[in-house]
């Protein structure tokens, strides 16, 4: 039988877990399924021979816009090795996460086979890998978005993962997910899937906007309240 942790009775109607009793595994779970939903970057790399690699991380998030940062969450295999992409980093001191949109989900879910060191994910996935700008890794051309990133830091945070942060030198933008005048994202354009718990994605097409209020506003008792933002609408 499987075991189960024991939850402490705090206050009614909450379920509490002291994180010292559980497990890596049951924290884990805790963690994936209530951290939703997590962006997904699809991470190109070059080994030190040039070959291509790419894998998808969901512990991935913009950390600071200035310096621009970009962070992302690499576990160990549990049989020792390491994943190619922290390898790949390590070598080349450089990155490039590629926003995954709906168009090419599945095409992402092909680059998490755990194939081994030297297979080209992008090929076997029928994505196009493009020449970066200031870094070695390629991007890829079916993504609507995606940012070339020199190593900034690796923080060793244990002996099972490491968090590698990069700094943004250089972004690919689909033309048609950008407004120049302005640098708005059209978020129906751009189209990003995110991680849910287990096996599961979402779509970012239930889209509404709820604008911050100002202190003002907020002892006038003006709630800010939810629009639905339409596909045609501009910002
Ligand atoms: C949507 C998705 C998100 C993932 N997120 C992570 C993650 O945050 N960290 C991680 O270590 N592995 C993650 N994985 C698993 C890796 O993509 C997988 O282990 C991959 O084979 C690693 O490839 P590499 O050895 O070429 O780096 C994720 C897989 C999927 C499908």
């Amino acid at each position: 039988m499987t075991r189960q942790p024991k939850p402490h009775t705090q206050s009614p109607g909450m379920v509490c877990y002291d994180f010292k009793e559980l497990s890596p595994r049951e924290r884990y779970k805790l963690l994936i399924g209530a951290v939703v939903p997590r962006p997904i970057a699809l991470v190109t790399t070059i080994d030190r021979e040039g070959r291509i690699n790419a894998a998808p991380f969901s512990f991935f998030n913009c950390l600071s816009a200035d310096p621009a940062i970009l962070a992302i969450g690499v576990e160990y295999r549990p049989s020792g090795p390491q994943k190619d992409t922290g390898r790949n980093v390590r070598e080349t001191q450089a990155f490039t996460i590629n926003i995954v949109s709906d168009h090419i989900l599945e095409a992402m879910n092909v680059c998490a086979v755990p194939f081994e060191p030297g297979i080209d994910e992008l090929q076997k996935a029928g994505l196009t890998a493009s020449n970066g700008i200031k870094v070695p890794s390629p991007f890829i051309l079916e993504a609507p978005a995606a940012f070339e990133c020199r190593h900034h830091t690796t923080l060793s945070i244990g002996n099972s993962r490491e968090i590698i942060l990069g700094e943004v030198v250089y972004a690919h933008m689909r033309a048609d997910t950008i407004d120049t005048t302005n640098l708005h994202i059209d978020p129906f354009a751009l189209d990003a899937v995110g991680r849910m718990g287990g096996q599961g994605y979402v779509s970012t097409r239930d889209y509404f906007d709820l604008p911050t209020m100002s202190v003002d506003q907020w002892n006038k008792g003006e709630l800010a309240q939810r629009t639905p933002r339409r596909q045609d609408q501009s910002e």
